[in-house]
């Protein structure tokens, strides 16, 4: 194990299995899949101190993931550490307070009965974070660390703006002085000019507290700039991990340049949103054989439907320890031609004939 590893994700999956009538089990002779695979052996470790960004489309997994870690589901398999011991199935009352969540929506996460200084000083006192007398001061200090001030602690959530409102749901998160923050999409119901004021609040929560967050968004774009790694997810797997800079520069997995090439950007005074992937995500049901993302990936092989590509370091990296981590599962992944803003989508210069050991076959 990394030595900085707060938690560490090893194979851990997740599938939900779900009844079928009588009659349509007999219509389709069981030949339909009744168990959806929403994780599907991930490995992922966040390491003290950062903002690991997780990416992907709907439905890839991710909210799944963060539920898991927070200990609101649990995994049909596999192993979560934190801090280097195995985090049992039933939390204990630390390790629930050490990992907490941020939700998407502000306005449905906070109970608009309870007013702010009762939500805040209910935690305060049931973890014993300060004493009573206490309470008052502290629930100030937290509602300044998140940039709202004295006022709101007699006011209710539905006073608020979206943007005040997650900055509260934050400072419940903070309150019980967590050392993780698992942050599932806190962004995405906000207007955008208020995202920008919510993902600096997050930077300064690192930079200032060093606390550890997993921040979960739809959209690379909003982790450019405030994430130090990337993990991308497609249809319940890790598919690529680096540093974000690295991520960006040098791309090694299609799937990967499909979300950077599909950034909204401005040209010449006009914003271009390229669509490089055709389709919908295969269903969670049939998850297709080989590589999951064979059937959308422009560069696809023959071999691409046979292997099913493990995340593996990219190979030309060797043991040179002054380049960062950088893994794909791509069985392209060292062969890829250099990423240009967008992908290319076919020729033959797109399948090498070498690349982690196999032989390919451009189908
Ligand atoms: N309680 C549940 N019962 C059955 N299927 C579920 C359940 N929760 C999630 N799923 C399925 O698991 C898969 C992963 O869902 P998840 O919510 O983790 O995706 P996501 O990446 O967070 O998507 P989004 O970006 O839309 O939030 C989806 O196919 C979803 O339909
Ligand atoms: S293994 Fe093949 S199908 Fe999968 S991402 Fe790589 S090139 Fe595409
Ligand atoms: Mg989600």
């Amino acid at each position: 194990m990394n030595e900085q590893s707060v938690l560490r994700v090893s194979n851990v999956t997740k599938t939900y299995s779900f009844r079928t009538p009588l009659l349509e089990r007999l219509a389709t002779k069981g030949t339909k899949s009744t168990a959806l695979t929403a994780l599907d052996g991930i490995n992922l470790e966040l390491r003290k101190g950062e903002i690991l960004a997780l990416v992907g489309e709907s439905g890839s997994g991710k909210s799944t993931l963060a539920k898991i870690l927070v200990g609101s589901i649990a995994a049909s398999s596999g192993e979560i550490t934190h801090n280097g011991s195995a985090m049992p199935a039933h939390r204990t009352k630390d390790l629930t307070r050490s990992i907490q969540m941020v939700f998407q929506d502000p306005y449905s996460s906070l109970n608009p009965r309870i007013s702010v200084g009762s939500m805040l000083a209910e935690l305060l006192l049931l973890h014993k974070i300060v004493p009573r007398r206490e309470v008052r001061q502290e629930s100030i200090r937290l509602l300044n660390r998140v940039g709202m001030d004295e006022d709101a602690l007699d006011a209710y959530p539905s006073q608020f703006s979206g943007g005040q409102r997650q900055r509260i749901a934050i400072a419940r998160a903070l309150a019980v002085r967590p050392d993780v923050l698992i942050a599932d999409e806190p962004v995405s119901a906000l207007d955008v000019s208020v995202q920008a004021t919510i993902l600096d609040l997050f930077a300064s929560l690192r930079d200032e507290l060093g606390l550890t967050i997993l921040f979960v968004a739809h959209n690379l774009a909003v982790v450019q700039h405030l994430s130090q790694r990337v993990a991308v997810m497609y249809l319940g797997r890790i598919v690529e991990v680096a540093e974000t800079a690295e991520l960006f520069a040098n791309p090694r997995h299609p799937y990967t340049r499909a979300l950077i090439a599909s950034i909204p950007r401005m040209t010449a005074g006009s914003v271009s949103t390229e669509l490089i992937l055709s389709g919908e995500p295969p269903s969670p049901f049939e998850i297709p054989n080989g590589c999951r993302f064979h059937p959308r990936c422009p560069f696809a092989t023959i071999a691409c439907t046979e292997n099913d590509p493990a995340l593996l370091p990219l190979a030309r990296r060797g043991g040179d320890a002054d380049l960062p981590y950088h893994a794909s599962a791509c069985l392209l992944a060292d062969a890829l031609p250099q990423s240009t803003s967008s992908p290319a989508r076919t020729g033959a210069s797109a399948h090498p004939s070498q690349s982690h050991g196999n032989s390919q076959e451009a189908l």
